[in-house]
């Protein structure tokens, strides 16, 4: 590769105490937040509104994998608030942050998000400036300019993205993330481990990316191993938020691949978290990729050691962290998996992966279930 480019034009602010910077950031402009409505949320809801201020309004009710219902409701309540807030601050995890996406890109209009997503129609105005602030290390919202979002009534996951969609700033500040569930912490650190990993077997890969994802991989293992043993490690808690953050700055350019789009079912219809629902396959997504392009061999070499090893170390340590080996453990048949697969290899995600569907070996369940590629 000759040629290649590496943008992404958000802030970064990284550390601990970080989140005092918030004032600075903001400037003295009006601002909805966006957030969760409990004891962990409520003393930095406190700090912030120390340093700037009330907010216009505060929409705290987000539930997780924001669905359209959720969206009108909470566009609902800006109308009725009549406000103009000049930006959005998002505290929360990935749910967050792509709720206040969606809210930015129609300025709190349900229907111009929804025709923008669904037929294109150019948004009526730019989107307002996002400042997020992640509680969780992982979903990478902060850095790129997409969200996800759920139609649930259609069974649609849907995709959100504008060039005025990455935040103008984001607060990475790892003593937000101190007393976060081991489950959250597993979970959305998996789902930075299949970023940085998604963005090495990809079409869209490039020397910087890699660099990152390399790194990323390393920090995020090291960190999940750590915070196992011990989730008040602090430095365990720093690791993972800088290899979230590097995961997401390489995936803000090369987007994710195969693994990715093979989740998408299985949240939706399975209800598996995003972070485990991504990284469960990530062992067999790197057989069919190993071999085939020498400077993702040399990336995965760089993780995992020797590459023939590669995806038992790999399997080796999710197995350590609980994560099922098969989406049988999910309650999804063979049949259905045969189908998620295909169909994640044929979508857009699917074509960034580098690798050959032929490879992929389709392990379902059953101990010794591995009757290679029909
Ligand atoms: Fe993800």
């Amino acid at each position: 590769m000759n040629k290649w480019s590496f943008h992404n034009p958000v802030h970064l602010h990284f550390g601990e105490g970080v989140l005092d910077d918030i004032g600075t950031l903001l400037s003295g402009r009006s601002y909805l937040l966006v957030t969760h409505r409990d004891d962990v949320m409520s003393p930095w809801r406190d700090r912030i509104a120390m340093h700037c201020g009330a907010p216009d309004l505060a929409l705290d009710e987000i539930e997780p994998n924001p669905s359209l219902e959720m969206l009108r409701r909470l566009t609902t309540v800006m109308s009725a608030a009549d406000i103009e807030p000049e930006v959005i601050i998002a505290l929360g995890g990935g749910s967050v942050i792509d709720t206040a996406k969606f809210l930015a890109a129609g300025r709190g209009c349900y229907r111009a998000a929804v025709q923008y997503i669904d037929g294109g129609t150019p948004l009526p105005r730019r989107p307002l400036p996002i400042i997020a602030i992640p509680t969780t290390a992982g979903t990478g919202s902060d850095l790129t300019k997409w969200a996800t979002v759920w139609d649930t009534v259609r069974g649609r996951k849907l995709s959100l993205e504008h060039d005025g969609l990455y935040p103008e700033a984001t607060v990475i500040d790892p003593l937000l993330m101190a007393s976060l569930p081991w489950s959250v912490t597993l979970s959305s650190g998996l789902d930075a481990l299949s970023h940085a990993l998604e963005s090495i077997w990809n079409v869209n890969a490039n020397p910087l990316t890699r660099r990152f994802a390399v790194n990323a991989a390393r920090d995020i293992m090291a960190a999940l191993q750590r915070l196992g043993r011990n989730p008040d490690d602090r430095n365990g808690r720093l690791q993972m938020a800088l290899g979230a953050m590097r995961a997401g700055l390489a995936f803000s350019n090369t987007r994710t691949a195969v693994a990715h789009n093979i989740s998408y079912p299985l949240t939706l219809n399975h209800d598996v978290p995003h972070g485990i629902a991504c990284s469960f396959c990530l062992p067999e997504v790197m057989e069919a990729v190993i071999g085939i392009d020498a400077a993702s061999d040399e990336a995965l070499a760089e993780i995992f050691g020797v590459l023939p090893d590669a995806p038992a170390r790999l399997r080796a340590f999710l197995n350590d962290l609980d994560v099922p080996a098969a989406a049988a453990a999910f309650g999804v048949e063979d049949s259905e998996w045969r189908m998620i697969v295909e169909r994640a290899f044929a979508g857009p995600r699917g074509r960034n992966f580098i690798g050959a569907q032929a490879r992929f070996p389709w392990r379902t369940g059953a101990p010794d279930d591995d009757r290679g590629q029909s």
